[in-house]
């Protein structure tokens, strides 16, 4: 059973590492949150763990306030198999003096538990995690240091990892870093000593201390001790030079504001943040569209609401810029990679900018020499550093596990960019920037109150389904995504038309159904799909600019031209919120899920 997960470990001049990890771990959460664990070292005593299921953010960091300078931690998300404290991690070796947060999967995991079964280790979990501190402590055997036995072991590791180690004897840290992002904090005195180091899934864990990053390539290792910090490539031993970073931008504080939940306060926050998106260097969308339009094949490539926001994206780019591209989800990329030449243009479009598939789908493009862009919108995340060209949407954090403002900003830079294509740049600015003052209209008290009640009519319902065309037909897909994960709900979207070959077959009385209309030459026919549904039953919410006889309830929104895929998904994302609450379900950590999927 592997793990998906986020780990965090300190060593230093600090004196409450456990607390420390603790309340950097929760900056982490989103990156599973179905048990969570901690170990540390107190003077003279063996490494401590203490391990839990459920969620860290409930726990009191000041319960683990003992005098200690090194721990680590781990919040898990698992892939495989139940959800138990024995699986949590760390794990300890069997000695008790090396303990171990994985993230990834050590593919060959069977056979090196049998190989250490038959020395005699005793395993007690069922992850793939707990064969590294036992195969560390085996490697120990044979070598005289810590490191040199972590790098040994991982030598021996198939698949995609990030390992963080921390030995009780020699109280260093290894780290070490095969597919996994793992990023290091360095924290400095006034007069430049060194203090301590943080090792992280990702920074937010560590911002509060230090904004002076470094960080792990993939094959790269680092050892510490809280005074020095040695890079290393992972299989030669060969030390690295690494530069220091300081990252400019702060981690908005986890702060729901007014609100209840992060989504509802991140739904709201795109009465500015799509305008964020839009406000982009001209110059730098001109050159992407330039190399859209010079490319031998343009492929957009997303998973989840990304992928969706890439769906959107070709019609963008078809409806406004005439221009063909190729779209697929990054799991789902593989039988066209032969496509691919140093001609190709693959523009990976990711929230997070760590999801697993779309990386390998960027490392295959890089692989065959094709261009690859990067519309991500966390900052210093590994595909944004590593992509060719970067187009930051600038949503700011985006918490909740359903994605929001994200898509809707991933949106209005392909429309920017479709716009650029045909020279009308400023056209497609301004639309964009019209469509944010609608959404601020849109989204008054009133307005969200109406959804409420909405809401409130379809909320025991257990299916529903959602229509749309052209590209409210990736906002029906979307729609349906949103509404499955926080009210479980079991919802589907289908294009308008497609439903009588099959889907209306589940069409009942009083069956809830929402169709999601533009003022556009499709109008007629969706409305056509429309009354086919109202004829089998089915109660008809129509998100659309104009009223129509058809629609049971009419969920108005504003004509927003190029722009209207954006403005109707954003009353499905309040119902979807309203769904949750009233079916008892908390939106912003939905049950199996994690918000940045960094396993394929
Ligand atoms: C997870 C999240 C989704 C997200 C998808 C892709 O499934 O729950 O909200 O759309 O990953 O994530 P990315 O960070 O690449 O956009």
């Amino acid at each position: 059973m592997s793990a998906m997960c986020g780990i965090f470990g300190y060593v230093g001049s600090r004196e409450d590492a456990g607390k420390i990890v603790v309340d950097g771990l929760k900056h982490l959460e989103y990156r599973g949150y179905d048990s969570w664990g901690i170990s540390y070292k107190c003077e003279d005593e063996l490494i401590k763990i203490e391990k839990e299921t459920g969620k860290i953010s409930s726990v009191n960091s000041n319960d683990f306030c003992q005098k200690s300078s090194i721990a680590i931690a781990h919040t898990r998300w698992a892939t495989h198999g139940g959800v138990s404290k024995c699986n949590a991690h760390p794990h300890l070796s069997e000695d008790g003096s090396i303990s171990v947060v994985h993230n990834g999967i050590i593919e060959n995991y069977q056979d090196l538990r049998n190989e250490l079964k038959n020395k005699g280790y005793n395993f007690a979990s069922e992850t793939d995690s707990e064969v590294i501190p036992h195969l560390i402590q085996e490697e120990l055997k044979s070598c005289s240091d810590f490191s040199t036995a972590v790098r040994n072991a991982c030598k021996r590791f198939e698949g995609r990892f990030a390992v963080l180690a921390m030995d009780s004897n020699s109280q260093t840290l290894v780290a070490a870093r095969t597919g996994s992002p793992l990023i290091v904090g360095v924290e400095k005195a006034d007069n430049g000593k060194i203090d301590g180091f943080f090792i992280a899934s990702d920074i937010p864990a560590f911002m509060e201390y230090s904004k002076t990053v470094q960080y792990l390539d993939d094959g790269e290792m680092v050892v510490t001790d809280g005074n020095k910090i040695v890079f290393t490539d992972l299989e030669t031993g060969e030390e690295h030079p690494k530069r220091e970073i300081e990252i400019t931008w702060n981690a908005e504080k986890a702060n729901k504001g007014e609100y209840d939940h992060f989504m509802l306060k991140e739904i709201m926050e795109q009465k500015d943040s799509v305008a964020r998106a839009v406000n982009q260097d001209e110059e730098q969308i001109k050159t992407i569209a330039n190399a859209i339009r010079n490319a031998k094949g343009t492929f957009l490539i997303g998973c989840g609401t990304a992928h969706k926001s890439c769906m959107a994206g070709e019609y963008f780019f078809s409806i406004i810029a005439q221009h063909h591209v190729n779209v697929s989800s990054a799991g789902e990329f593989k039988p066209y990679h032969h496509f691919l030449q140093p001609e190709s243009l693959v523009i990976v479009v990711s929230q997070s900018g760590e999801t697993a598939d779309v990386l390998e789908a960027m490392n295959i493009a890089k692989e065959k020499g094709s261009k690859v862009l990067a519309i991500v919108n966390v900052e210093g995340s590994t595909i944004a550093r590593e992509a060719d060209y970067t187009l930051l949407i600038n949503a700011g954090p985006e918490r909740a596990v359903a994605s929001t403002k994200a898509l809707t900003g991933q949106m209005a830079v392909l429309i920017l960019i479709a716009y650029a294509m045909i020279d009308k740049l400023q056209d497609g600015k301004k639309q964009l920037l019209d469509a944010t003052a609608l959404i601020n209209d849109m989204l008054n008290p009133r307005y969200i109150d109406f959804l409420r009640g909405v809401a409130g009519q379809i909320h025991t319902h257990e299916d529903l389904y959602i229509i749309g065309k052209s590209w409210n037909f990736p906002m029906a897909l979307e729609s349906a995504i949103k509404i499955q994960e926080v009210s479980y709900i079991h919802a589907e979207g289908f294009a308008g038309s497609e439903l009588k070959h099959g889907p209306i077959a589940l069409v009942e009385e009083g069956t809830p159904c929402i169709a999601l209309i533009g003022n556009d030459e499709l109008k007629g026919d969706i409305i056509g799909n429309t009354i086919e549904l109202k004829a089998r039953g089915a109660k008809i919410i129509g998100i659309a600019p104009e009223n129509n006889e058809v629609f049971d309830t009419w969920i108005k929104v504003p004509d927003a031209a190029a722009a209207q895929a954006i403005i109707n998904i954003i009353p499905v994302q309040v119902l979807s919120y309203f769904l949750a609450v009233q079916r008892g379900k908390d939106p912003d950590m939905p049950r199996n899920l994690a918000k940045s999927v960094t396993v394929k």
